[in-house]
């Protein structure tokens, strides 16, 4: 697509200037990697989501989603949502998904969150392990695909290696890449990082679906059966990955969507779980808007049962871009490596909720089911996960 030419004519002055100073070998390579870029498209994402960006609510009428709480459902009711989620899974019905592409700079642990353990159990053999469990209860194989990005990728891959993929079948994990996209200077500049390549980062978690579907991985689970894809993330230590009593109400609303919320404390750091013109939709804890802070009742903790006729479809459609602020090594003017400010483009995976017909929320109690690991210290911390884990008697 963008040749060097078309620097100057996009407002591309920095890299423009550079050039003069690059070798032959510097300039092929920078050449070709923004022979995938197209500059007109850089522009207008910097000036909608950087220059032009606005915090306001949602449009249209905004209420509290409804839900069905866990805790008051009767004993006859759980078992029988949870008799019909076994059964889905036994049949194959279910996949697992795993959103692992984040880098957990809060956590300031080297390598990827995933491999972070506690007592030598790491987040990802914690997940592991109840698939395994469920697969021998259910006599049954859950295929298990797993979203990393270009900055964790081979180390993940060599982490489950290590430990012989904690018994899973390497054939029934699939990791996929999602994609990345250039990140810019406070100016709209395109940087060089420091390995004097053009600077991208991963675009975000709702980078998950154009990545299931540019790898064919719709159709590999359709192939084996799958009509569910139950979506979580890494950092949860309390997360039960295919809950059956879940999965059971997913399979009996057949919604396109279906979601844990837990009650989210004054002020915390959870998306909040509304419904914005009988859409659901997820404010963003980043993007609150002023006075909203505590106005509803659920707290995302991204926990998600999606159609996959229902993904497939609206994976084709077009996400909305975020803007995240990072400070991000580069190359100044100079070609010195430094740490600046930077703008970082990010999809969030809840925005494909707006393409959705049907939906259904599970209300769930925190202390069983949500303990975030975000930062080294202080809340949602290692001691903090560490506690819920020994509380839930998982260590
Ligand atoms: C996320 C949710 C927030 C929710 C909270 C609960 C988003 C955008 N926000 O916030 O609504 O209340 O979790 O803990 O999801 N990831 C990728 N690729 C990326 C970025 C992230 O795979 O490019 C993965 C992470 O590895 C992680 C998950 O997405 O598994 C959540 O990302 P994270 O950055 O931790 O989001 P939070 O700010 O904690």
């Amino acid at each position: 697509m963008a040749n060097l030419q078309d620097l100057t004519q996009h407002n591309q002055f920095a890299l423009a200037d550079m050039l003069t100073m690059m070798s032959e070998d510097e300039k092929n390579q920078l050449a070709l990697d923004l022979d995938g870029i197209n500059l007109e498209e850089v522009e207008t994402l910097y000036n909608d989501v950087y220059v032009n960006r606005q915090v306001e609510a949602p449009a249209g009428h905004l209420a509290d989603v409804d839900v069905e709480v866990k805790s008051d459902m009767t004993e006859e009711r759980r078992s029988s949502l949870e008799q019909l989620g076994l059964e889905a899974i036994k049949v194959g019905r279910f996949a697992a998904l795993l959103m692992a592409g984040g880098q957990g700079t809060r956590l300031a642990h080297p390598g990827p969150k995933g491999t972070f353990s506690f007592n030598d159990i790491s987040l990802f053999e914690l997940q592991a392990k109840q698939l395994l469990k469920l697969s021998a209860e259910c006599n049954t194989t859950i295929p298990w695909f797993i979203m990393t990005s270009d900055i964790n990728h081979d180390e993940t891959i060599e982490f489950f290696k290590t430990y012989q993929y904690f018994n899973y079948d390497e054939k029934d994990i699939t990791f996929f890449k999602q994609p990345n996209i250039v990140a810019l200077s406070p100016e709209g500049q395109l940087l060089l990082n420091a390995q004097g390549r053009l600077l991208t980062a991963p675009n975000g978690n709702g980078g998950i679906y154009e990545a299931l579907a540019a790898t064919g991985l719709y159709q590999t689970m359709k192939k084996r059966g799958v009509d569910f894809i139950y979506l979580n993330n890494i950092d949860n230590v309390l997360v039960k990955v295919l809950d059956p009593v879940f999965c059971g109400l997913a399979v009996e609303s057949e919604a396109d969507v279906t979601t844990k919320t837990i009650k989210p404390l004054n002020g915390e750091s959870v998306g909040r779980v509304i419904m914005a013109d009988n859409k659901k939709q997820v404010m963003e804890y980043t993007e609150l808007p002023e006075g909203m802070e505590n106005q509803f009742d659920n707290g995302n903790i991204g926990i998600h049962i999606f159609r996959r006729d229902f993904l497939e479809e609206a994976s084709a459609k077009a996400l909305p871009y975020h803007l995240a602020i990072k400070n991000l090594e580069q190359l100044d003017e100079d070609f010195a490596i430094q740490k600046k400010e930077t703008l970082k483009f990010e999809k969030f995976y809840f925005d494909i909720f707006r393409y959705a017909d049907s939906f259904k929320t599970l209300q769930v109690d925190r202390t069983s089911e949500f303990s975030p690991l975000k930062n080294k210290e202080g809340k949602d911390s290692i001691e903090t996960a560490h506690q819920a884990l020994v509380d839930n008697h998982i260590l």
